[in-house]
């Protein structure tokens, strides 16, 4: 047995050392990269733990020549990690992006979370589980500024054919075992060499395959915006999408997505895109009685380490106290939005003209409160989803906390229900408040990495953007 397992090791190391030099290709081209703003608290088990994790996920790429994909597994350190190789690479060309991707990402020192995203693989850890995370503000289109090689009466063809492949790589990827599918189409008209476009679409093996489909819908509306850019890709914590007018993997490589097109392709898109559109009218919630979420988890101060994917690692802005006295017009009636249980809100236009909602809060003295407060605001202003207002920042000042919000122009939902302006909502606007009311509960409740629960969902904490 041993010896086998020997020899075996030993055949592994020629064949990737032959490949090296034939056609090695890891793609290594660095798409993204992000360090948590957070540094571990104890740096020497954190880098014992860190190097079990690489090891344990190198032994997997090693030993089974076949896999693409691995989490950490029967170690006894290891971290919430993993490793997505693209599957059209060759195995010894995984574990080469790899190996590049972990001496990139040792680059972020004590950092409690960070990623690598290369053309070839995907590289990250956490300090706690992100495995079900798809969609996350970091998530964006990356655009070559190449121009495709068709001539410009062309790139409506090829834009076409772009979006064509698109949709159908995001409905026949979730639905393929292993989240992986490698495409090409003809551009209808086409000349010279830009005849055909090719794209590739991979989920995350640990999200459902709703989560894929979400998650590949976003990426493909932020590739489809480099249109008629000839090369895209689109990153994201649970997929990757690109495309491009020459090829990137070989042509055996291809998958025959045909089975899984099932009913129609292109019905299929409006109602993709209709979903995302329809999406960003919503209605957006506040969270404003998270205050709760403060006082319930004041004795058990969480883990606040996996922010990573859901940021461009940006903190809170710790406002000035005189700053926001003065935008409010030292907190003038005039100004007040309303009123809550926890404290007020106010209208205030900063220095810079932009305006925002000030909520000012009163929960005690104790320099315990104000430092449970402040990893909470960390936390929460993180919570970045588009059906979720934004916490830009905090300022405290004696027993005062504050806390500042983005600006909602249609203030919130009981004005349109009971008040003023009563009756003035069409049914298409009551089901996007509906929709967006959902899907921003869904976020808190369900992605985000720690379950927050609101706990007072009414009309007067449903905010409407214009
Ligand atoms: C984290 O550690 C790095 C290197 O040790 C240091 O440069 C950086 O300032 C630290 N960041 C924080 C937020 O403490
Ligand atoms: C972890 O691995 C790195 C690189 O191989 C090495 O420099 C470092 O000493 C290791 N740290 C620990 C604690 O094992
Ligand atoms: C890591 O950082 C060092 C020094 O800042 C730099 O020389 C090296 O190229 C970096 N490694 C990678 C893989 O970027
Ligand atoms: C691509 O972008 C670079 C840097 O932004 C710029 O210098 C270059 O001119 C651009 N190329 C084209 C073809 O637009
Ligand atoms: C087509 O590709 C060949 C080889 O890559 C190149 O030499 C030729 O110039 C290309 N033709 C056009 C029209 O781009
Ligand atoms: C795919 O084609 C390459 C040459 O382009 C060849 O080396 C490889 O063995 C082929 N793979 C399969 C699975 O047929």
């Amino acid at each position: 047995m041993n010896r086998n397992r020997k020899k075996h090791g030993v055949i592994l190391l020629i064949w990737w050392w032959l490949t090296g030099v034939v056609l090695a290709d890891p793609q290594i081209n660095l798409l993204n990269k992000a360090c948590s703003q957070y540094n571990v608290s104890s740096e020497s088990s954190f880098y014992t733990n860190l190097n079990a994790t690489f090891s344990n996920l190198r032994a997997q790429l090693t030993n089974n020549p076949n896999t693409r994909f691995a989490t950490p597994q029967d170690s006894a350190h290891a971290l919430p990690a993993l490793v997505q190789c693209r599957d059209y690479l060759s195995s010894a060309d995984c574990l080469a992006c790899f190996t590049a991707a972990v001496s990139q990402i040792r680059n972020c020192s004590a950092a409690n979370g960070a990623r690598v995203i290369y053309d070839g693989c995907f590289l990250r850890y956490e300090s706690s589980s992100f495995y079900d995370q798809t969609t996350q503000p970091g998530g964006e289109g990356l655009c070559a500024n190449q121009t495709t090689s068709q001539p410009t009466a062309f790139t409506d063809a090829f834009s076409a054919a772009v979006k064509e492949l698109l949709v159908d790589l995001q409905v026949a990827t979730p639905r393929i075992n292993g989240f992986f599918a490698a495409s090409k189409k003809e551009v209808v008209g086409g000349v010279g060499n830009a005849t055909v476009v090719y794209a590739v679409a991979q989920c995350v093996e640990t999200v459902s395959e709703i989560g894929c489909q979400d998650c590949l819908t976003v990426a493909s509306t932020n590739a489809e915006r480099c249109l008629p850019g000839a090369v895209a890709r689109a990153v994201d914590a649970g997929c990757f999408l690109r495309y491009s007018d020459t090829p990137f993997f070989a042509d055996n490589q291809t998958t025959n997505i045909l089975p899984f097109l099932g009913n129609g392709s292109s019905s299929n898109k409006t109602a993709i895109v209709g979903g995302v559109v329809g999406g960003v009218v919503g209605a957006i919630i506040i969270i404003a009685l998270f205050v709760w979420f403060i006082i319930l988890r004041r004795s058990k101060p969480v883990n606040r380490g996996d922010i990573l994917g859901a940021t461009k690692l940006r903190g809170p802005i710790n406002y000035k106290y005189k700053d926001l006295k003065s935008a409010t017009k030292n907190f003038s009636e005039e100004n007040k939005l309303g009123e809550g249980g926890f404290g007020d809100v106010y209208k205030g236009t900063l220095k810079n003209g932009k305006i925002v909602a000030v909520k000012k809060l009163a929960i005690g003295q104790s320099s315990r409160a104000k430092a449970d407060f402040e990893s909470e605001v960390k936390l929460i202003s993180n919570v970045h989803h588009r059906n979720m207002i934004r916490l830009l920042g905090c300022c405290t000042k004696g027993p005062e906390l504050l806390l500042v919000y983005e600006y909602m122009a249609n203030s919130s939902l009981d004005r349109f229900l009971f008040g003023k302006r009563r009756g003035s909502l069409n049914w298409k606007q009551r089901n996007d408040i509906i929709m967006g009311t959902a899907r921003g509960l869904a976020y808190l409740h369900e992605e985000f990495h720690v379950c927050i629960i609101h706990r007072d969902i009414k009309t007067g904490n449903i905010l409407l953007d214009d």
